[in-house]
């Protein structure tokens, strides 16, 4: 599978919808409620050319709506967890990242799959770093967003690694995340070194229910 390379012309919306009706020669769909979004993914994906400016735009359409989505929002009181929505059909993972306050995950890669983003509670800080140089130099900072109720944003291995926090000491979050194609394994990596460790990457419930708990070595 591939996808187009992604563009940053996408972050005003009426422009967005311009080129993407003009790319698509139709109208774009209508997003009124998440199962609007998992329909209209498992669209987009069957294609095995995917527009990336149309996935983000799905999820940028989508307005939070927690009657839709909490009964996959699962907290555990010591991590942030991950919690599987739809399999995309193989293709892709959409799931409900679920965080506590100041609840954080570690600097990481993404498998060389492409990762979107979107809060649909609560804000996320996120950090992005370039690759390390080496396993003994200081991972350096490229940029710190502050993503809040139905922000979405897009990143790849080609854009570098990030740390994503719930910086928050009163108030959760929960963000919605896609990831194509699905994977098990990610990196993680320290900050001060570069040092890189593998990572195995699990999920806390799948489709609404709690699954028995997996305590290797997770991101
Ligand atoms: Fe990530």
């Amino acid at each position: 599978m591939s996808l187009e390379k992604y563009s940053n012309l996408v972050n005003e919306e009426n422009y967005c919808e311009i080129k993407l009706t003009k790319y698509l020669g139709h109208s774009l769909p209508e997003i009124q409620s998440l199962n609007d979004v998992i329909r209209e993914l498992n669209k987009i994906f069957e294609s095995d050319n995917v527009n990336i400016e149309l996935v983000r735009y799905v999820l940028t359409s989508y307005k939070s709506n927690p009657i839709e989505w909490k009964k996959y929002a699962k907290f555990d009181r010591l991590r942030y967890t991950r919690n599987l929505v739809d399999n995309g059909n193989g293709k892709y993972n959409l799931m409900l990242l679920c965080w506590g306050e100041g609840q954080a995950a570690g600097i990481h890669d993404h498998a060389n799959s492409h990762c979107f983003m979107k809060i649909l509670q609560g804000s996320l800080e996120e950090v992005r770093y370039s690759w390390p140089k080496d396993e003994e130099s200081e991972l350096e900072e490229i940029s710190k967003t502050r993503m809040d109720l139905n922000d979405v944003i897009y990143i790849n291995d080609s854009l570098g690694l990030h740390r994503v926090q719930n910086v928050s000491s009163y108030d959760t979050c929960i963000s919605l995340h896609l990831y194509c194609p699905p994977y098990e394994k990610c990196s993680v990596f320290n900050q001060k070194t570069g040092k890189r460790i593998p990572c195995q990457v699990t999920f806390y419930s799948t489709f609404g229910k709690r699954i028995k708990e997996n305590k290797e070595n997770r991101q």
